[in-house]
């Protein structure tokens, strides 16, 4: 048996979890992050170029620690590790990753193999 290394390309998340994401998002990142996740003045963009730019050679354990401890920013840590997951499958498929069959996980030790990198 090989143990084959998770990608971002292999379907990591699930559609349902991301539009589930979509409405956790809504609620509780839009805000400041905008609808279309481009950011603001104030708030970085969580979509395109400039988001790769800053998180490409990190992990998706780094990103999903990152959010589900310093996010929303009035109140760390607020969302259960599920919606957080949700939330992050919506970044995944709005950065055009593609969907699978099993929801991403939702602790940061899970996805602390999984590489962010564009290709
Ligand atoms: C009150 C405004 C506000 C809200 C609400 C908010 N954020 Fe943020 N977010 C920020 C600011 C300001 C930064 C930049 C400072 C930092 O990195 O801590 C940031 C940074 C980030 C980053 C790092 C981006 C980068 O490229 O460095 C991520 C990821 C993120 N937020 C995700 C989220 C998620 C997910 C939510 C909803 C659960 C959320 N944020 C809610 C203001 C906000």
């Amino acid at each position: 048996m090989t143990i084959s290394a998770q990608s971002l390309q292999d379907g990591i998340y699930t559609a349902i979890q991301a539009e589930r994401g979509a409405e956790e998002y809504a609620a509780r990142c839009a805000s400041c992050h905008s609808s279309d996740l481009r950011g603001n003045s104030n708030s970085p963009s969580l979509i395109g170029l400039s988001f790769m730019f800053i998180w490409e050679g990190k992990t998706l354990g780094e990103l999903f620690h990152k959010m589900s401890t310093e996010m929303p920013t009035e109140s760390p840590g607020s969302l259960s590790m599920q919606s957080y997951a949700s939330i992050l499958a919506f970044i995944l498929r709005s950065n055009d990753f593609p969907a699978g069959d099993t929801d991403l996980a939702a602790s940061a030790d899970a996805l602390a193999s999984i590489p962010i990198s564009s290709n």
